[in-house]
């Protein structure tokens, strides 16, 4: 269908490769990179890592790969073509990740940076399930959440129409955990996205 949520987030990500590139690395306060050294220091060198929702690969797929063999996916097919640029060792790949068809237990980590809050929330439960079932016992999972309790804003965001969905914070933690994963660590953070408040939750979990 044109207008259902992964088509608008597909078709804005695709119009967007050098502007978000430019808009995230203004972000103040982004804890992205200290969460994704919190998630690399858990693994092993060579370690199985699937991204979700890489975008154009920098900076945290280009981070992970320098020690990660990393497989990303994003659902929009111009930022999958600038990551092959950018970060050439990654296998990468476009594709819905609430489509995806991984084997169980073929990953060590898994990696979800901003993604979540695109994804509708309804279908929230079932993909924390699936990534807890790619993750091989031992492994973990780090991402960031949106935390208003909206089940679907469509509108304009950084000049094109956009989705969002997510759940307030005790709602995705409960989640987290009803997928079998272990929460270790999970901060509410404000950060400034062009001068304007924006809070995530940032969650590390491990499957036992
Ligand atoms: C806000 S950007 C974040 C990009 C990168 N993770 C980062 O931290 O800069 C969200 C990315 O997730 C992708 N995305 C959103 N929904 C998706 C879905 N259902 N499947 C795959 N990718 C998705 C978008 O195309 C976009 O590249």
């Amino acid at each position: 269908m044109a207008d259902d949520p992964g088509a608008i987030v597909g078709r804005g990500y695709d119009a967007l490769v050098e502007r978000y590139l430019e808009w995230t690395d203004q972000t103040d306060n982004d804890p992205r990179m200290r969460f994704l050294a919190r998630f690399a220091a858990e693994l092993a060198d060579g370690a199985e890592v699937l991204e979700l929702g890489c975008g154009a690969g920098v900076p945290a797929t280009a981070r992970l790969s320098q020690r990660f063999r990393v497989t990303g996916v994003d659902v929009s097919a111009a930022q999958i073509e600038r990551a092959r640029s950018l970060v050439p060792s990654a296998t990468l790949m476009v594709a819905d990740i609430g489509e995806l068809d991984l084997a169980d237990g073929s990953f060590d980590g898994v990696a979800a940076f901003y993604v979540l809050g695109h994804v509708q929330r309804k279908r929230l439960d079932t993909l924390l399930g699936r990534i807890a079932s790619w993750l091989r016992p031992g492994g973990w999972f780090v991402a960031s959440f949106g935390v208003a309790d909206e089940d679907g804003w469509t509108g304009d965001w950084l000049g094109v129409p956009m989705f969002f969905s997510s759940f307030p914070p005790a709602r995705n933690r409960e989640l987290v955990v009803a997928a079998g994963l272990a929460i270790v660590a999970d901060e509410l953070v404000t950060a400034a996205e062009d001068g304007s408040a924006v809070t995530f939750q940032w969650i590390l979990a491990c499957r036992s």
